[in-house]
């Protein structure tokens, strides 16, 4: 019997393990005196990662850091998204980013950070679930967890491969007599400091220590999302958003909180000057996607995965579950606009719409006309 007309879906016996955005499938057929094996790879949706299935690339006693660049997820252009999860007393070492803005997302826990920018200016500040921070290129920083739990934190970069030196690192790449002359001191209380030009990542203190009293006042870079008045709300969900008009340090990216209710829908839409970047935080919604040529691209999301749209192309997205579902929506422009059916359709005549789908005018009537688009809209129908 000729192999060739043997076709992998015909298999008898199988197993389907995931890794990253792929599927790996194994499977073969049984004959009577022999068996075909067959290796095949199914492409999930090019849109989409499972966070939750990528083993952390830094695990250590203070935690662990995995990250989603280019190289993992080869659609991310101009972004990427790590999570970071740090152990009580966990140490986020003090490290800088030569190539990317950084904005992160307090998923639970509470923790300090300490930026050094420009002029030798310090800002110090405490964040907890709901709260975000923003670090310019180049700045140094740090996140030390302050509480008795784990602190998990979402960071979102404006470069899909992000760069880090961390203070480690250096230090290591610097001689005693070196790093004596910096402060004045003899070589030789350098000595019992081991080090190597490899970072650390993540530490571990030995105890809790102090947070200074004005850690927490309201600073320039952090930014309580969550307590702000929505953008827009209404009964089928709302949009807080993290952007240059609200926090004006932003540069080149931005965030939206985003809520659809069982009663909402995000309309079809694009972003024309910017991809946007999502994280799945609750909840399970299909997206559907086009991409030029006419292909499109349907998939279901759930708690832990990402998903990235290039610049300008539509798509939409349909809460699959009677519970509310929430994303956080990265964007890489410091304000990012949109393009919606409900206002953008309007724009052109009955007649026009009549020739675009070869169909009557008449046809058309029954659209209502709107000034803006209404982003977030009812499910007046059963989804299918
Ligand atoms: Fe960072
Ligand atoms: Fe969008």
């Amino acid at each position: 019997m000729p192999i060739t007309t043997q076709k992998p879906h015909t298999c008898v016996l199988g197993f389907k393990a995931q890794i990253g955005y792929n599927n790996f499938m194994y499977s073969s057929v049984k004959y009577s005196d022999y068996t075909i094996y067959f290796w095949r790879i199914e492409m999930e949706s090019p849109h989409v990662f499972h966070l939750n299935s990528l083993e952390p690339q830094a695990i250590t006693k203070g935690g662990t850091r995995a990250f989603v660049d280019k190289t993992l997820f080869p659609i991310l252009n101009g972004m990427a998204l790590y999570r970071l999860i740090l152990k009580e007393n966990g140490v986020r070492e003090p490290h800088w980013h030569p190539n990317a803005n950084e904005l992160s997302y307090c998923v639970k826990g509470t923790a300090l950070v300490t930026i050094f920018g420009n002029g030798s200016k310090r800002n110090t500040f405490t964040i907890s679930e709901g709260d975000m921070f923003y670090v310019p290129s180049g700045f140094l920083h740090h996140i030390e967890n302050t509480g008795k739990g784990e602190f998990e934190l979402i960071l979102a970069f404006s470069h899909e491969n992000p760069e880090d030196f961390g203070l480690s690192g250096f230090a290591g790449c610097m001689t005693d007599p070196v790093l004596g002359n910096t402060w004045g001191l003899k070589s030789n209380v350098f000595s019992k400091i081991k080090r190597s030009p490899k970072d650390i990542i993540i530490g571990k203190k030995k105890s809790a220590g102090k947070i200074p009293e004005h850690a927490h006042f309201t600073n320039d870079y952090k930014f309580s999302v969550e307590e702000t008045f929505p953008h827009l709300a209404n009964e089928g969900g709302s949009a807080i958003v993290a952007r240059k008009d609200v926090w004006p340090v932003l540069d080149n990216i931005s965030m939206y909180s985003l809520r659809i209710t069982d009663k909402g829908m995000r309309e079809p839409h694009w972003h024309p000057e910017t991809a946007e970047l999502g994280y799945v935080l609750k909840g399970r919604a299909r997206m559907t996607v086009q991409s030029p040529g006419g292909s499109v691209d349907t998939y279901t999301l759930k708690k832990g995965d990402m998903y990235f749209i290039p610049r300008a192309y539509p798509h939409h997205i349909e809460n699959l579950e009677k519970k509310e579902m929430r994303f956080l929506i990265f964007f890489d422009q410091p304000i990012p606009g949109d393009i919606g059916f409900s206002a953008s359709v309007r724009a052109y005549s009955n007649e026009v719409l009549g020739a675009t789908f070869n169909t009557e005018a008449s046809n058309f009537k029954m659209l209502p006309e709107y000034d803006e688009d209404l982003l977030i809209v009812s499910r007046v129908n059963k989804t299918e």
